[in-house]
C-alpha cells in the first residue's frame, strides 16, 4: 500500500513537471514515504532523515517532505525535531501534494473523508503488473495495529472509478492487477467485493486479478465462489491468522477463534483444492505464554501455509495492546519468531516440492538478473518460477513444467505458450 502511495506521489509530481533523479544529491525535492507498522521501519526512517540533512547546505533549493503514517502520527513534532523538514503530510492528503509545493512549508494531516473520490495519476515503474487501490482506511482496530489511527476510517472507491483505472491499464498493456485494501472483503460501495471482482473480470486484456488483504472474519462464500468461478481471479489468498491461540486472538480483537479460521480454510480448500494460502503471524504479543506460542506452531503444522510473513510484536503508541500488561521480553519474542520461521521454511519447501512435475501457468515478468537466457515470472499461486526462454515472452502467459522446487522459487521448463 505504501509503495502504491509513492506511485501516486510520483504521478502528481510528474504532472507538475518534476522528473526523477538517480541520486539524492541532484534532487530539489526529497519525499520520505514512511511506514509506522512496526518500530523498525520508524528507526530506519529516522536514520535516513538524519543523513539527508547535509544536502540542504549544499543545495539551498532543496525541499524535504515527510509523508506516510509516521507523518500522520507525529505531525508538527517532526518539524520541531527536524527543522530541515519543509512539508509533512499523511496518507489521506497525498492529493494536496501539488498545491503544497507552491508554499514554503506546510503540515497536512487532517482526515480526508472524501479520499475515495481522489483518482490520482499513478506513475508506475513496471508495465506488466499494477497495484490499484479499491478502499482506504480500516475500521477493525486490531489491538496491536496503528493503521486505523493513521489511515482513518474505511472508505470504498466507487466501482466505476476502479473499473476505469483498470481499463486504462489494460489498454496500456498491463496484464495483472492487485487490488489493494486493508480489508478487501468489506469493500462496500455501489457493489460488494464479489460484485467488484465480477465487474472488473470483464475487462479485455487484463489477464490476472489478485487482491490483498482479506480479513478471515469477513471471508464469505460468495468470495470463494468468485475465486473458483472467475478464470482471471488467481487461486491465492493472503489470510492473516496472526496467532494460533484463540485467547491471544481475542486480546488482539481479531473477531474470530482459531476454530473459525480453520473452518474457513477447510471450506476454501474443499472448493478450490489448488489454492495457495499465505498468512501473517505476530510472535510475542503481550501475555503470550509458551502454550499460546505452541498453539501457533501447531497451527502452522496443521494448515501448512504456502508462505508466511512473521514479525515480532512491536508496541505502537496509542494502540490498545501497547497499554496491556505482561509484555514479552525481546529475547523471547526473537526466539519464538526464529522457531516460527524455521518451521515454516520446512513447510514452504514441502508445499513447493508438491508442485514438482506439475504444469503451471506463468505470467512472464523479466529476465533473470544473474542468468543469461533465463526468464522469470509467477504462477497463479504467486510463486516465482525461472526457466530458459527468450525475453520476447516477457508480458505473456506460458505453461511451465516444474522441475525443481526450492524454498523461495521454482525452476522449470517451457511447455507451451498461451493460456493453459
Ligand atoms: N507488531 C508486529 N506486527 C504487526 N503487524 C501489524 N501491526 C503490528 C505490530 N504492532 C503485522 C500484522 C499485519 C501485518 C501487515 O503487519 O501481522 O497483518
Ligand atoms: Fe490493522 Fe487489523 Fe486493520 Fe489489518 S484489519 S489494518 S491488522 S487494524
Amino acid at each position: 500500500m505504501n509503495v502504491h502511495d509513492s506511485e501516486k506521489m510520483a504521478g502528481i509530481l510528474k504532472a507538475e513537471g518534476y522528473a526523477e533523479t538517480a541520486n539524492a544529491e541532484d534532487a530539489d525535492l526529497i519525499i520520505f514515504n514512511t511506514c509506522s507498522i512496526r518500530q523498525k521501519a520508524e528507526q530506519k526512517f529516522r536514520s535516513e532523515l538524519g543523513k539527508i540533512k547535509s544536502l540542504k547546505s549544499k543545495n539551498p533549493l532543496l525541499k524535504i517532505a515527510v509523508a506516510g503514517c509516521i507523518a500522520q502520527q507525529k505531525g508538527r513534532d517532526i518539524l520541531k525535531r527536524s527543522p530541515h523538514v519543509d512539508y509533512v503530510f499523511g496518507p489521506q492528503n497525498i492529493y494536496k501534494l501539488g498545491a503544497m509545493l507552491t508554499t514554503s512549508g506546510m503540515v497536512c494531516i487532517e482526515d480526508n473523508p472524501d479520499i475515495q473520490y481522489s483518482d490520482l495519476p499513478s506513475e508506475r515503474k513496471e508495465n506488466i503488473k499494477a497495484w490499484v487501490s479499491i478502499m482506504y482506511g480500516c475500521n477493525n482496530f486490531c489491538s496491536y495495529c496503528v493503521v486505523p489511527y493513521t489511515r482513518g476510517r474505511e472508505r470504498s472507491r466507487p466501482s466505476l472509478n476502479i473499473y476505469e483505472e483498470i481499463h486504462a491499464l489494460a489498454e496500456k498493456g498491463f496484464k495483472e492487477i492487485t487490488l489493494l485494501g486493508q480489508n478487501v472483503n468489506s469493500y462496500n460501495s455501489d457493489t460488494d467485493f464479489p460484485g467488484l471482482l465480477r465487474k472488473i473480470s470483464t475487462i479485455n486484456g487484463m489477464e490476472r486479478i489478485r487482491f490483498v488483504t482479506s480479513h478471515p472474519r469477513d471471508l464469505s462464500e460468495s468470495l470463494t465462489r468468485c475465486i473458483k468461478e472467475l478464470p482471471k481471479v488467481c487461486e491465492h489468498i493472503h489470510l492473516p491468522l496472526q496467532s494460533g491461540s484463540s485467547s491471544i486472538l481475542k486480546l488482539m480483537n481479531r473477531g474470530y477463534t482459531f476454530e473459525d479460521y480453520i473452518e474457513k480454510v477447510g471450506k476454501l480448500r474443499k472448493s478450490i483444492p489448488q489454492i495457495a494460502i499465505t498468512t501473517d503471524i505476530i510472535a510475542g504479543f503481550p501475555s503470550e505464554t509458551d502454550k499460546d506460542h505452541a498453539e501457533t506452531m501447531t497451527a502452522l503444522k496443521t494448515i501448512e501455509f504456502d508462505g508466511i510473513y512473521a514479525f515480532k510484536y512491536s508496541p505502537r503508541a496509542g494502540t490498545g495492546a501497547a497499554g496491556m500488561e505482561n509484555h514479552i521480553p525481546e529475547g523471547i519474542k526473537a526466539q519464538r519468531l526464529d522457531e516460527i520461521l524455521k518451521l515454516q521454511d520446512e513447510i514452504t519447501l514441502k508445499c513447493n516440492k508438491g508442485l514438482e512435475g506439475s504444469v503451471q501457468e506463468v505470467l512472464v515478468e523479466a529476465n533473470v538478473k544473474s542468468g543469461k537466457g533465463r526468464i522469470t515470472g509467477r504462477t497463479r499461486s504467486n510463486k516465482i518460477v525461472s526457466f530458459e526462454g527468450d525475453e520476447s515472452l516477457i508480458g505473456g502467459l506460458v505453461n511451465i513444467e516444474i522441475k525443481t522446487a526450492m524454498r523461495h522459487s521454482l525452476e522449470g521448463r517451457l511447455v507451451s505458450q498461451g493460456k493453459s
